[in-house]
């Protein structure tokens, strides 16, 4: 199996990237924010305080989760509905940060990875995929941008849609999720020492794409399987 591993704070373009690979080599992409999303989610519903090791361990213990992959796109499942949409939202992305430090939520959602990761060929996003998901990926990235240039993209998209926002805000929730998942404990987001850097601030989303590509063909030939 191939293994792509694409590793970065929030915003940076990896989703994009990974998707774009994925549909290039007919790999599957396995977004595995969406999974910690969808602890944080079930948290959120169930009215349970996201910094309660205890009490989120025991939530995503009992929790039913699901993913399937429908056209090649990956949907969630929380206790048998779809919640990919719902995941998204600004509230969650904070919860999914949270729960994702304790190490019941880490290891549940790892093996889940793991077992992808041995039965297809992928590219996995993610922030400890180079370090602790796929250790011996044929190929690892970690993708850099100003947070600046993180919030400048993410605004840009948000206005796009009709959303009303602020950049400062959005700068500012950048800059305290790249602190809370880069200062845990277990896992905390950084580059593999194996791991090759792209600073993405000056690039379109098509070029990290073709350079991705490059890289992983130059290293593995052009195998898709
Ligand atoms: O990439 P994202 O914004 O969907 O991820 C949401 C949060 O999930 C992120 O802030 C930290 C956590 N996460 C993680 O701890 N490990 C991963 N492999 C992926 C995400």
């Amino acid at each position: 199996m191939s293994q792509i591993a694409i590793d970065g704070p929030a915003g940076v373009g990896k989703s994009t990237a990974a998707k774009n690979i994925a549909a290039a080599k007919n790999f599957m992409y396995v977004d595995t924010g969406a999974m910690y999303r969808t602890i944080g989610l079930a948290c959120l519903e169930r009215g349970i305080d996201v910094a309660d090791e205890e009490k989120v361990s025991e939530c995503c213990a009992g929790a039913d989760i699901d993913i399937k992959y429908i056209d090649g796109v990956q949907h969630m499942y929380l206790e048998g509905r779809d919640v990919s949409t719902d995941i998204r939202k600004e509230e969650v992305g904070k919860a999914a940060s949270d729960v994702s430090k304790f190490a019941a939520v880490r290891e549940r959602l790892v093996a889940l990875q793991q077992d992808l990761g041995n039965r297809y060929d992928v590219v996995m996003d993610g922030r400890d995929i180079g370090t602790k998901v796929l250790v011996n990926a044929d190929l690892k990235v970690y993708l850099t941008a100003t947070s600046q240039c993180r919030a400048e993209r993410r605004y840009k998209e948000l206005i796009a849609k009709g959303e009303t926002c602020v950049l400062e805000d959005i700068k500012k929730d950048i800059e305290d999720r790249d602190r809370n998942d880069m200062t845990r404990a277990i896992s905390p987001l950084r580059k593999a020492d194996d791991a090759i850097e792209i600073d993405t601030s000056e690039m379109t989303a098509q070029e990290v794409t073709d350079e991705i590509i490059r890289l992983f063909e130059e290293k593995n030939g052009s195998k898709t399987c």
